[in-house]
């Protein structure tokens, strides 16, 4: 079932152009940091491809499972083609896996760019432009079987307002929210990253340039207090380190990082650009020294020290039991339902004994 669009004709015409700015092109709807040019779609591409193997089950652990498809992290709980919401979508590449994996859902991506996502989408996969800081969804409420929100960080200045909106529109009782960020920050167990390393430098200006914006690059929030007090239940936290080169022994451990060393040699401009030259007055001259600096730093064709452990922390909120940052909503009405199940369980339970 298609998503109704009200969306005013003048919005569509932003959220389908750009405008140039430091060489990369920004759209023209919103106000967002990051670039919707062509550069910009293969990087959330690479870093979609990061995601997956990143969360896809591991063979060498098949008792843990962690995702659905390396997409989400818990089974859906519905028992009908879901209805699915990816806030900030970018390219729709998530929204297409999905598509793939649920034939009959209703996807909806809203983004503040229309121009990074295919002309052509699955039926029932709909992209539409939104900035998701509004107030008013325009959407059904407790509609949403599955909300989406994947590296919005820099992006949103009050989670709680977010978060109230992803809350009216879930389900009561099955309705799924995952939530998934990066904190670039490096650290090295080993101290073995030097503390005047150009990435060391590189993120701690990023970062400070990003709160003068007012939209932290990682947010600073306790959001799983905020999520329980939103009404959430169920809610995990989940971390997991992800190596910066392709140093650790296991071949899960570095296909993950050759899959993020990739991602972040065009996220380290793309991320930079308009923060450091917009809030932190920098020169365009400036910004691409560091950036050229930090390359050299983290690419991987460059790197003389394999196994020197230059790491960033990863947090994330996916819906798994198993990895990261992990939310769900369950409201009373589905809390008493799961008792009762847990009730039938038990008094299955003994009259198998009694019948034993
Ligand atoms: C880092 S990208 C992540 C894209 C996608 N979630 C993914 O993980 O592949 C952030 C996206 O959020 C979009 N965005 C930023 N601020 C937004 C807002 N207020 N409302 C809707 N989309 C926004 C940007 O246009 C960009 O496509």
């Amino acid at each position: 079932m298609a998503y109704s669009d009200n969306t005013p004709p003048e919005i569509w015409a932003k959220a389908t152009t750009f405008f140039s700015e430091n060489k990369r092109g920004y759209s023209e709807y919103g106000d967002c940091p990051l670039p919707c040019d062509d550069d910009e779609q293969d990087r959330q591409d690479i870093q979609h491809k990061f995601f997956t193997v990143t969360r896809e089950d591991d063979n060498q652990d098949p008792g843990r499972r962690r995702s659905v498809n390396g997409l989400h992290a818990r089974p859906l709980l519905c028992n009908e083609p879901p209805r699915i919401l990816d806030l900030g979508c970018g390219t729709g590449i998530w929204c297409i896996d999905m598509a793939d994996l649920y034939p009959g859902a209703s996807i909806l991506g809203w983004d503040l760019s229309m121009r990074m996502q295919p002309k052509l989408m699955a039926s029932g996969m709909q992209c539409l432009p939104k900035d998701i800081t509004d107030p008013t969804w325009d959407l059904d409420l407790n509609s949403m079987d599955l909300i989406h929100m994947r590296l919005l960080g820099g992006c949103v200045s009050d989670w709680c307002a977010v978060y109230q909106n992803v809350f009216k529109h879930l389900k009561p009782g099955t309705g799924l929210f995952e939530h998934i960020e990066i904190d670039y920050r490096p650290f090295s167990p080993d101290s073995s990253l030097p503390e005047n390393s150009s990435i060391e430098y590189w993120t701690k200006e990023v970062y400070r340039a990003y709160e003068q914006y007012g939209k932290p690059l990682f947010p600073k929030d306790d959001l799983p207090a905020m999520l329980k007090h939103l009404g959430f239940t169920d809610i995990t936290h989940e971390e997991q380190e992800i190596p910066y080169h392709p140093w650790p022994e296991d071949e899960r451990l570095k296909n993950i990082a050759r899959w993020f060393n990739l991602s972040m040699q065009s996220a380290i401009p793309a991320m930079s650009l308009a923060p450091l030259t917009r809030y932190s007055n920098w020169t365009l001259e400036q910004v691409e020294k560091l950036n050229a600096d930090v390359k050299m730093e983290i690419c991987i064709s460059g790197m003389q020290e394999s196994h020197s452990c230059k790491a960033t922390k990863y947090h994330t909120f996916l819906l798994s039991s198993w990895q990261l940052r992990v939310c769900k909503y369950r409201s009373h009405k589905a809390a008493q339902a799961a008792f009762w199940t847990a009730s039938l369980e038990n008094l299955a339970g003994k009259v198998n004994q009694r019948v034993l």
